[in-house]
This record gives C-alpha cells, structure tokens and sequence, in this order.
C-alpha cells in the first residue's frame, strides 16, 4: 500500500484514500477532494483543482500506486497509465512521471514497485526543488523588486516550489525588497495562489493586473522576472503559463533578467523546440468570465467567440538564465 503522506497539495491517509487539496477553492476555502479513480482525477486535473507541471505529474504516479493497492490489475494500470498521460498535454513532467510508473507496472510485484516508485519521485521533488532554490539564490540581488507570473510555489510542487521557492529562500536571506505578482488571466494563479503563498511565507508583496507590468517596468520598479516552466525543449525554448512571452519580451526591452526556474523532470531533450511543443486550449467560458468558490460570472456575450491558449512559448534568446536543479545555464544545452 502506499504510504501514508502529505505536501501542501496531496495527500494520502492511514486507509490508503488519496486527497487532492482543491486549488479551485483556494484562498476563500481549503478542501481536500477524493481522487482515488481515474476519472475523478483527470477531472481534477482538467479542472485546475489539481495544478502546476511537477504536481500534476505526482498526483497521476500517486494514483496508480493507490490503484494497484486496491487490487487493479497490470492491464488495467497500463490502460490508466495511458489514459492519465493524456489528461493535460503541455506539462511533460506528467509524461516523464507516468514513464517511471510504466516501468513499475511491469515489475512482479508491481503494487509495492508503484507505491516505492510514487514515494521516491515525491521525495526526488523536494530534493529538486531545494535544489533549484539554492542555485537561484545566487542570482538574487540584494533589495530585489521581483515579478513572478503564475504560481510556481509548495501548491504547485511537492517541495518549497521552483520561482517562488528561489523567493522563499531570498527572503529569508532578506535579499528581497518585494515580490510583484502577476494575477495570471484567466484562470488568476497569481492573484489566488501566489498571493495567498505569500501571505503564508511572509513575503511583501503587491498584486497587479498582467497587462500593468509594462508600465511598471518602464517606470524600473522590477529588478528582475522569475517564472517557472511546464517543458523546455531541447534548444532552450520554454512553454509557461499565457503571459510569460509578454513578460520577456517586455523583460528584454527594459533591460530587467528573466530567468526561468525548473526540475530536470521538465526538460524534454526529445522535442526540438518551442514550436514543436503542444499547446493546451481551454473553454471558452474562462475568458467570457470567471468562476471559483466565490461563484460564476459571465460578461461576454454568451457565445463570443474566444482565444484561450493555455500556455505560450518563450524562445531561448529572451531567456537571461535557466535555473535548474543541477545549476545555472546561460544559454542551452542545458545539462
Ligand atoms: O495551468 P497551470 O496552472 O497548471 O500552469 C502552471 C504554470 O504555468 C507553472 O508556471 C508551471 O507549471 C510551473 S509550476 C512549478
């Protein structure tokens, strides 16, 4: 059986049942949601409940572990297995994840090889993520004013995060003046988790809307801008949440450093660059309005037609470093 654990964003109990902490809810409310089948999880995942590259990839191993546990055999896990690949396509830390998992399935004892392989990759993302903030550090100035995009923090990750872990630890350096963040339309990780994350680790921060960082920049207010990523293909481009492009380049007309801080279990040496990289879309009704556990809200005319890419790509040569666990790159390869 896998055991019993908990990260900011999964969890599984003493009975063996696996929780996912309900990003849709958060700030207003925390709950914990069931997702001990695949449906429900890919729902979860679909939905955003569950979110951010390395998580997800984490909470589609935990779940096969917890499935072999409750007797589903190895046709079935390899079926799951596939099916969960395909539940969000850009992020390839959940490919790269299931690809551990699929080795375990065919181990004899496959229940307790799926348990061993979901706890070590969850243990080999602190480690990355302790990893990625160490290295950051060094490029952190003293007095930074820095602007981070998305949420990139403990809900995304099952360790300290990667930007905003590189945050975390300048703050406690007291290298950090403050932290701008970004509210992420539509779907508002910055305004609704990187705020809240905030709070939580005691971060001074300010909360602007996305279209306000080019003001902001020009009036050198920002010293630098940290993202994460969901892939970086093999010549450096980088797949991130919609807005990420429009920060670097704003970034490299303003002459501000845009780094990009990731696990290895991002890169995907395999995909030649950006334009090759999938690219999600999303429902329309995210753009026509808003929802969340403070309820629902159109203000578009109900069938206006929409544009809601999930990601965008940023190419290599506005990327000022890329911070991984094994060290600073300042141009690709990067391993
Ligand atoms: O659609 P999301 O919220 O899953 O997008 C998340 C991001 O773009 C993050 O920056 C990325 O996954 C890195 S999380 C450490």
């Amino acid at each position: 059986m896998m055991q019993a654990f908990s990260t900011r964003s999964l969890r599984v109990d003493e009975n063996g049942e696996f929780w996912i902490l309900d990003q849709h809810a958060l700030p207003q409310a925390q709950n914990w949601l069931p997702s001990n089948t695949v449906d429900e999880l890919i729902g979860h995942i679909q939905s955003l409940r569950v979110r951010g590259a390395p998580v997800i990839g984490l909470a589609a191993s935990v779940l096969l572990a917890v499935l072999a546990a409750q007797g589903l055999g190895q046709a079935e896990l390899r079926q799951s297995c596939q099916r969960l690949r395909q539940a969000r396509p850009t992020a390839v830390n959940l490919m790269n994840n299931l690809a551990v998992m699929a080795k375990a399935v065919e181990q004899v004892n496959y229940p307790q090889a799926l348990a061993e392989a979901a706890w070590q990759l969850i243990q080999e993302d602190q480690a990355l993520c302790a990893a990625i903030a160490d290295a950051g550090l060094t490029l952190v100035q003293p007095e930074s004013r820095i602007l981070t995009h998305c949420n990139t923090g403990s809900l995304a990750t099952a360790g300290v995060g990667t930007a905003i872990g590189v945050l975390a630890r300048a703050h406690q350096a007291k290298l950090l003046k403050k932290v701008w963040v970004s509210e992420t339309r539509p779907l508002l990780q910055g305004g609704r988790l990187t705020a809240w994350e905030m709070g939580e680790l005691g971060i001074p921060y300010q909360l602007l809307c996305d279209h306000m960082a080019a003001s902001l920049m020009q009036r050198g207010q920002v010293d630098a801008v940290w993202v994460g990523a969901d892939r970086i293909a093999a010549n450096g481009d980088v797949a991130n949440k919609i807005g990420t492009y429009n920060l670097a380049v704003l970034a490299q007309y303003h002459k501000v450093p845009f780094y990009v801080a990731a696990p290895s279990t991002t890169l995907d040496p395999q995909c030649p660059n950006g334009e090759a990289i999938p690219i999600e879309q999303r429902a329309a009704d995210e753009v026509r309005g808003v929802s969340g556990s403070f309820g629902a809200c159109n203000w578009a005319p109900d069938q206006a037609p929409v544009y809601n890419p999930a990601f965008d790509v940023t190419p290599a040569a506005l990327i000022t470093a890329w911070v991984l666990d094994t060290g600073v790159y300042r141009q690709p390869p990067l391993l």
